[in-house]
């Protein structure tokens, strides 16, 4: 294994009735919280009603910051941050997914900075030592993981630029996860969400080093679970084991324990990111249509791993086949699954419209270091074409 360093500073408060039990206590100290939230679900199943009377009954000054959008902008940022320092608000409280979790780490890093948050932050990696504003999170939907890491991924419009750091200052304080809370997430984006789970653990798994090590096992065991749960989970939408268990894999998956030990790959986000500076589609679908491709790209260059992918995740036998042949059954398990619940499979689908687009695309997506093959801008153009219809 490599060496690493470990550290998850987010307390996390998991399990039916978790706001309503810890939320007062969770937000004693703050006398002005700014709650955050998206477009407005929280507003039709409840939640916003449940965490309002919960704040007022404890005497909160409340600033509400409403209509976070998917793929959070960095201008949206901007009007987060204003409206924190404007209010002298003690924390912000994030109710939603990645997005308004995103958002929220965002502004509570921006509102404490005095510089362009934007070139010395995201732009660029380097140091950067702020304290930034105290966030707890309330989780709605099962995908990103936010919850739990120090990423916050934002798209700069103008530039066309969608990027993440992991910054561990930016770890929520709290992160209350009432699985039932997921129960009204529409299909396509639990299905999304549940996609960028197992692609989260994909582009760990495949990945150095491949000698034994005990995070590969634990990613075996979360990709069967996402799999598992997510088919209980569209068949019975208000299945609590099944909700519980995709909620709790989408933290494991990027709460950063699985990537002790592993380079990471990561190349399919970088690409999905771009796709989303450029067409502001959905994360988790995007991921959808660029896995399998991009996988039959380079499975020969990592043939063990996809050989072990085949057998203990999908239950491929080898009867004969080649270590070839049986990683591309593994590829095309993926691909048939992808398909099984309901995701898109091509850009198109996606919503993208011009082809010619594609080359700028590939052009402004970041080569990762991690992969087992490491991709030229040529290559991730093909990749490109070869999704597109
Ligand atoms: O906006 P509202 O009305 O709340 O509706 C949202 C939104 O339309 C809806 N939703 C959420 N909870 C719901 C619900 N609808 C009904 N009932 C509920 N309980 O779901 C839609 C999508 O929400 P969003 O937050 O955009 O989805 P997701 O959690 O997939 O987040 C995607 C963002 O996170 C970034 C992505 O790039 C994207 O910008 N990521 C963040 C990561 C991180 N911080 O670690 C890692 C990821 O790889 C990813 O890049
Ligand atoms: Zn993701």
């Amino acid at each position: 294994m490599n060496n690493f360093i470990f550290q998850n500073a987010t307390k996390v408060y998991f399990g039916q009735g978790c706001v309503k039990e810890y939320l007062a206590c969770l937000t004693k100290s703050a006398g002005t919280v700014l709650l955050a939230y998206g477009g407005g679900s929280i507003k039709r199943n409840g939640v916003y009603d449940e965490v309002i009377k919960i704040l007022k009954e404890s005497k909160k000054n409340i600033v509400e910051f409403p209509g976070i959008m998917s793929n959070p902008t960095y201008k949206k940022v901007q009007e987060g941050a204003k409206l924190a320092l404007e209010n002298k608000v003690d924390m912000i409280l994030a109710i939603g997914g990645g997005s308004v979790m995103d958002c929220c780490k965002a502004v509570s890093l921006a509102a404490r900075y005095q510089g362009n948050i934007w070139d010395d932050f995201w732009a660029r990696p380097g140091v950067i030592e702020v304290e930034p504003l105290p966030l707890g999170v309330i989780v709605t939907v099962a995908g990103t993981g936010s919850e739990c890491n120090g990423g916050a991924v934002i798209t700069n419009e103008q530039k066309k630029i969608k990027t993440g750091r992991d910054y561990p200052k930016l770890n929520p304080k709290f992160a209350l996860m009432d699985p039932s809370y997921t129960y009204s997430v529409p299909k396509i984006q639990m299905v999304s969400g549940g996609f960028d789970i197992l692609s989260h653990i994909m582009e760990t798994y495949f990945s150095e080093p491949d000698e034994d090590n005990v995070s590969d096992d634990i990613m075996e065991a979360l990709m069967k679970s996402v799999i598992r749960n997510l088919r209980s989970a569209i068949r019975n939408p208000t299945d609590y084991t099944a909700r519980s268990n995709l909620m709790w894999d989408a933290t494991m998956a990027e709460n950063r324990v699985i990537k002790m030990g592993k380079k990471c790959d990561f190349e399919c986000h970088n690409m999905e990111h771009q796709l989303g500076a450029y067409t502001n589609c959905n994360h988790g679908c995007g991921l959808a249509v660029l896995h399998p491709v991009y996988y039959r790209h380079i499975f020969n260059k990592g043939l063990p791993k996809f050989v072990r992918f085949a057998e203990n995740i999908w239950g491929i036998t080898r009867d004969g086949k080649t270590d070839g042949q049986l990683a591309l059954a593994g590829i095309d398990a993926l691909a048939d699954f992808i398909q099984e619940i309901g995701l898109p499979t091509t850009l198109k689908e996606l919503g993208l419209t011009d082809k010619k687009q594609l080359k700028e695309i590939a052009d402004s997506c970041s080569i990762s270091g991690g992969s087992y093959k490491k991709m030229t801008h040529e290559e991730i153009l093909k990749i490109f074409q070869q999704c597109y219809e």
